[in-house]
């Protein structure tokens, strides 16, 4: 096997790292999960799930990657024959949410561009869903493709696929040591423009005002842990491959406390951005800020247009520089959702990384083609619900179980991060792995399965469902376990020196 790539400099992991977990889920799934489940009172289990569970595993998954020195499937092969297959469970649950995520990418490239003239104009729901989605009427039509998406589309993955082909240093490192601080700069412009705008200060009560008795409901905990897992870019083999490429004597703990407060700054840097915005929307209109608060895709492309359109000025400047954070927020996460199958199949088949990236990168980009149909939204929507919740979250689960539990691997994990790590980590990492995030996942998915076999997300068809949702999440374990048991192409001996 040819020498594997590495990362030029510590600081480029790091910026890598951060650059995939500082994504879409960022700027417009924290602001409203954080709303929607309590405001200021959820920045608690927030951070009882950052520390509990988020870093506990990135910790886990960088220490993994590092160790064994390979993608998740190889990684997983080599800490034991038997568990190759969850490496490969998270590369399909990647490569699935690889398909979508591109296609929210383009929505915002189109978007930055509509921003020029504000092509919105005074009804931006209408504009979002009509003119330029041209959503079906339910989620029964499919419709035809919508050729307008197709042209962002087409661009977002070839930004994507361009970077992967020059490799780990030259292409991913590169890319994210020009796009992160590009992205933190625009960033900062339009927060400190939000906190100056009139409103600003009851945007950011109605954001941190602590809604305490939210704290005693359970499904307020249950948001608070599954946006971490997304949002860190953890259990879905993202940072086990990133990991892989790490130098044999690098730091781990130090790395992951790093990548895991910069993403939660950003993100509630995010919150504060977003709340100030409708703070001020909302003197402008007279209404209290959670009637003009929106939750999802909504808030990102409905919202945000209404904002940028009731802007004091520049309303075309501040609308590029937004969608255009979405953008390179977007890319450096999609570059490293890709490269997990990317390297996945280079271990495997023992192909170059070209024929990888066209291979596995293409096909994707064929499938996200279903999402630029007239009903690419309610489809999109549901792929990425049941993706987050049956397939993250439970293979977070798994992974947790059988290190902890059945291969009773943490203690050796344990020695090899605090040999390599500036400072050492002790008896909390065992415990959260081991007894607490267990726990909270366990309850997690009981109760997500209780509230959908009783009932129909979003009130969609229960075939439509089907289709997109469960037969997705069982597909990526069924994919798990077939390409477990094809063979590999790389050598036996070579396959266990690492
Ligand atoms: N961690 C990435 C995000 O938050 C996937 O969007």
């Amino acid at each position: 096997m040819a020498e594997r790539e590495q990362w030029g400099s510590r600081a480029g992991f790091i910026l890598a790292a951060i650059g995939s977990a500082v994504g879409l889920g960022n700027i417009w799934r924290f602001p409203y999960v954080a709303y929607d489940n309590g405001g200021g009172a959820f920045l608690i289990p927030y951070l009882f799930a950052l520390l509990t569970a988020g870093i506990p595993i990135l910790i886990m998954e960088f220490t993994m990657g590092q160790k064994y020195r390979g993608s998740s499937p190889l990684t997983y092969a080599r800490l034991n024959k038997r568990t190759e297959g969850i490496g490969w469970w998270q590369v399909a649950i990647a490569f699935v949410i690889s398909t979508y995520y591109s296609v929210i990418i383009a929505w915002a490239l189109s978007y930055a561009v509509f921003s020029l003239n504000l092509s919105w104009g005074s009804e931006p729901e209408d504009f979002f869903f009509g003119s330029f989605l041209n959503a079906s009427a339910s989620a029964s039509e499919m419709g035809t493709f919508v050729p307008s998406i197709l042209i962002p589309l087409i661009l977002v993955w070839a930004v994507a696929l361009g970077v992967l082909f020059k490799g780990v240093k030259r292409g991913i490192e590169l890319a994210n040591r020009i796009i992160i601080p590009a992205l933190v700069i625009m960033f900062l412009c339009i927060v400190i423009r939000a906190l100056t705008l009139e409103g600003a200060m009851t945007g950011l009560d109605a954001f941190f005002k602590p809604n305490w008795e939210g704290l005693l409901k359970p499904s307020v905990w249950v948001a608070a842990y599954g946006h971490i897992f997304f949002s860190l870019s953890v259990a879905f083999a993202i940072m086990i491959t990133y990991a892989s490429y790490l130098p044999k004597k690098s730091d781990i703990n130090n790395n992951a406390f790093i990548t895991g407060f910069s993403n939660s700054g950003f993100e509630i840097l995010a919150g504060i951005g977003v709340f100030s915005a409708l703070g001020f929307m909302a003197v402008q209109s007279g209404v209290a800020v959670d009637e003009v608060a929106a939750g999802g895709i909504g808030l990102a492309f409905v919202v945000f247009p209404q904002i940028i359109s009731t802007f004091p000025g520049f309303n075309e400047f501040f609308g590029v520089l937004f969608f255009g954070c979405l953008v390179l927020a977007g890319l450096t996460s999609l570059i490293s959702i890709v490269e997990t199958y990317v390297a996945g199949i280079q271990d495997k088949f023992k192909i170059s990384r070209t024929k990888a990236v066209l291979f596995g990168g293409g096909l994707s980009a064929l499938i996200s083609l279903i999402y630029t149909t007239q009903n690419g939204i309610r489809v999109l929507d549901t792929v990425d619900y049941f993706i987050n919740n049956f397939g993250i979250a439970v293979s977070g689960l798994v992974s947790v179980i059988v290190l902890s539990w059945v291969l009773r691997k943490l203690p050796e994990l344990k020695a090899h991060t605090n040999e390599v790590s500036d400072f050492k980590i002790g008896g909390w990492w065992t415990f959260c792995l081991s007894v607490v995030t267990p726990l909270v996942l366990g309850v997690m998915l009981v109760q997500n399965l209780i509230t959908n076999l009783t009932s129909n997300y979003e009130d969609y068809p229960t075939g439509f469902l089907i289709t997109f949702g469960w037969t997705v999440a069982v597909l990526a374990i069924v994919f798990g376990v077939v390409l477990t048991i094809i063979k590999w192409r790389t050598d036996k001996n070579k396959l266990n020196q690492f």
